[in-house]
């Protein structure tokens, strides 16, 4: 039976990996590893928290003498890496925690695989989950390619960057094998209410204000997170050893537009006259080192291994939205703070 340490799986995208893999692969033991900081929500994952082969293990990655133990212990055969501070407006707030979390938790991970792994990497692999954000700002031309160099710009990418390198000097310098993806901005269900896509939903719903940084002018690469899972499934168990993927939809939006969409669709979706929720739209002081444009380059993971988006982005924001406004409890757990109680409840 094959053991499997999926870090972060009470996250956004990392609770959509461990979803599909419990349902999928009843053979794994999957092993969901999280600190349940202020966006690990077990909510978001209690619909497979029953499941023979699922386990939760709340710790630090940050912790080295957790993380030994905890290889140690169980000997994992893969290790799918998605723990991370992963906000770039918390970055600029505290850079450090990103360092801690992003650099050494990383670190952590690699020195215990290595050192649990060394004498046979027989079957085994490290999958490190990053963002197009460490290639920097793309002018209004252009796309990642895996061979971009990287040029990261808020403390965020800049870990994320310096991640992706000790993963990759693991790889070159003691053979540890690794896969590496590198993907766009991601939307869908159970993402916390902090990023664009969640934030505005929610503050629509409320009749709040829409801060919508700058002129609104700067482009995102929108991927729904369901197809991120697949995926990242597929590179887990189809990816070359030291290769890394770009994954993205070919779906670039300026953040005004989008957000204009989105008004558009929950003016119709709340029965509000058209233009209400435009209104909410407030121009605020931009963000420090914001990035122009991200967009990704995804043929490599298509050409290679088959891989593209299995919704439009019009059907995956109608599924987001529709789960948003059938998720209401969800929702309300994540903006009062209570969810936060659910792991003394489930597991002491
Ligand atoms: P998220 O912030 O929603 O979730 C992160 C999870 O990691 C949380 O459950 C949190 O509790 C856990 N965590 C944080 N610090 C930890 C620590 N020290 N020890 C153990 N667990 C810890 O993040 P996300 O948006 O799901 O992103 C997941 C991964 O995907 C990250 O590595 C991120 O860099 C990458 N990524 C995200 C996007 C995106 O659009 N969200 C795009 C590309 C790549
Ligand atoms: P975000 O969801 O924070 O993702 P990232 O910074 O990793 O791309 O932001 C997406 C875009 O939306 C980014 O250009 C910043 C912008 N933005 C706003 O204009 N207002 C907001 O309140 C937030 C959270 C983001």
């Amino acid at each position: 039976m094959k053991k499997i340490l999926i870090t972060g799986g009470a996250g956004f995208i990392g609770s959509h990996v461990v979803r599909r893999f419990v349902n999928k692969y009843p053979e794994y033991q999957i092993y969901n590893l999280d600190a349940l900081t202020y966006a690990g929500n077990l909510e978001n994952i209690k619909d497979i928290e029953n499941q023979p082969n699922y386990n939760f293990v709340k710790g630090d990655i940050v912790d080295e003498t957790f993380i030994y133990e905890l290889f140690s212990t169980h000997n994992f055969d893969g290790v799918l890496h998605l723990a991370a501070e992963s906000h770039v407006d918390r970055s600029i707030e505290d850079p450090l925690a990103f360092v801690k979390t992003n650099v050494i938790g990383t670190m952590n991970l690699l020195n215990a695989a290595k050192k649990q792994w060394k004498d046979n990497f027989e079957g085994k692999r490290f999958y490190h989950i990053s963002t197009d954000e460490v290639y920097g700002s793309l002018g209004a031309e252009g796309l990642f390619t895996e061979t971009t160099p990287y040029d990261p710009n808020s403390p965020y990418s800049a870990s994320k960057a310096s991640s992706d390198h000790f993963v990759r000097a693991y790889g070159e310098t003691y053979g540890l094998p690794y896969v590496l993806t590198n993907c766009s901005n991601n939307y869908g269900s159970y993402h916390f209410p902090e990023k664009l896509i969640p934030l505005f939903i929610n503050n629509i719903i409320n009749n709040k204000s829409l801060p919508v940084y700058g002129d609104g002018n700067y482009t995102r690469d929108w991927l729904f997170v369901e197809d991120h899972a697949i995926a990242i499934d597929l590179v887990f168990h189809e990816g070359k050893n030291h290769e890394t993927y770009n994954i993205g939809g070919f779906n670039e939006w300026k953040n005004i537009d989008l957000v204009k969409l989105l008004c558009q669709i929950m003016d119709q979706k709340l029965g509000r006259d058209s233009g209400t929720s435009e209104k909410l739209i407030t121009y605020v002081k931009d963000r420090p080192g914001h990035d122009l444009r991200y967009a990704i380059d995804a043929s490599k993971i298509n050409k290679e291994l088959g891989w593209k988006p299995s919704v439009t982005f019009e059907e995956g924001l109608e599924k987001t939205i529709n789960w948003y406004l059938n998720n209401e409890e969800w929702l309300k757990n994540v903006t009062s703070g209570s969810y936060k109680d659910y792991y003394k409840k489930q597991y002491s």
